[in-house]
């Protein structure tokens, strides 16, 4: 695993744009693991910024996210769906029918969750996959708990998390109780991780996932079992490294 530590959450977002960057360059039909959450935000910017410039082409790229609120209509302004078109969908030259996104409100969740795995599989799994990390060391909505779940999944959302996404919704009884989450493992599969972690707030899921057991109670700390794993982080987010 690497890691690299930058003075600021804006460098943190050049440095993984332009990995991302290099990827599509290399490869124009990519598949790219994307997350939400404010911590990609300057990476998508940058990637807009380098795609308006003429320096990257996503006209071939294909994208999965990692998650959605469940029963939030897609439309709804915190929805995953929402955040992907105002935050980078709308700015780059990507074709809108190959980019998904988990859908919170299918009838068969279990089914979809499936299918979404299947998806991935038949596009030939996924380039590199994007992370940001809660708190608690979530990855994707893969909460802490007993055991690492491996497929895509309905997921039970902590308090912790509750509490951490409450700031975007009227009041914390309008945060959903439930996603659709990638399970840890699409996540490990996928041929190149870069996980992004900036702010104070996640020094110690930070430290834990680099440092501490490889347990599902901190999910994140799976990722060193991969083989191409790099951390970005600002230097606040390091500062218990
Ligand atoms: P954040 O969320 O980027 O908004 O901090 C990250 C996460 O919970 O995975």
């Amino acid at each position: 695993m690497q890691v690299h530590v930058f003075e600021n959450a804006a460098q943190v977002g050049q440095a993984a744009a332009t990995l991302i960057a290099a990827q599509v360059l290399s490869k124009p039909d990519s598949v790219l693991g994307l997350a939400t959450g404010s911590t990609p935000i300057p990476t998508y910017q940058e990637l807009s910024r380098l795609c308006k410039a003429g320096v990257v082409d996503f006209s071939r790229v294909r994208s999965f996210n990692l998650d959605e609120y469940c029963n939030l209509p897609v439309d709804h302004e915190q929805s995953y769906h929402s955040f992907m078109k105002e935050n980078l969908f709308d700015h780059i030259n990507i074709d809108i029918n190959n980019t998904r996104v988990p859908d919170g409100n299918a009838a068969d969740p279990a089914k979809e969750a499936a299918d979404y795995d299947a998806a991935i599989a038949n596009a030939g799994g996924i380039d590199v996959q994007i992370l940001g990390i809660g708190r608690n060391g979530h990855i994707g909505f893969n909460e802490p708990g007993d055991a690492f779940v491996y497929g895509c999944h309905i997921v039970n959302l902590t308090q912790s998390t509750i509490e951490a996404n409450r700031r975007f919704f009227e009041s914390e009884a309008d945060v959903p109780r439930q996603a659709i989450s990638l399970g840890v493992g699409s996540i490990i599969n996928a041929r190149k991780i870069l996980l992004l972690a900036t702010g104070a707030d996640k020094a110690q899921a930070i430290r834990d996932s680099i440092y501490g057991d490889i347990n599902p109670q901190t999910q994140a700390s799976i990722l060193r079992t991969h083989s191409d794993v790099i951390f970005l982080l600002d230097k606040a987010a390091a500062s218990l490294l």
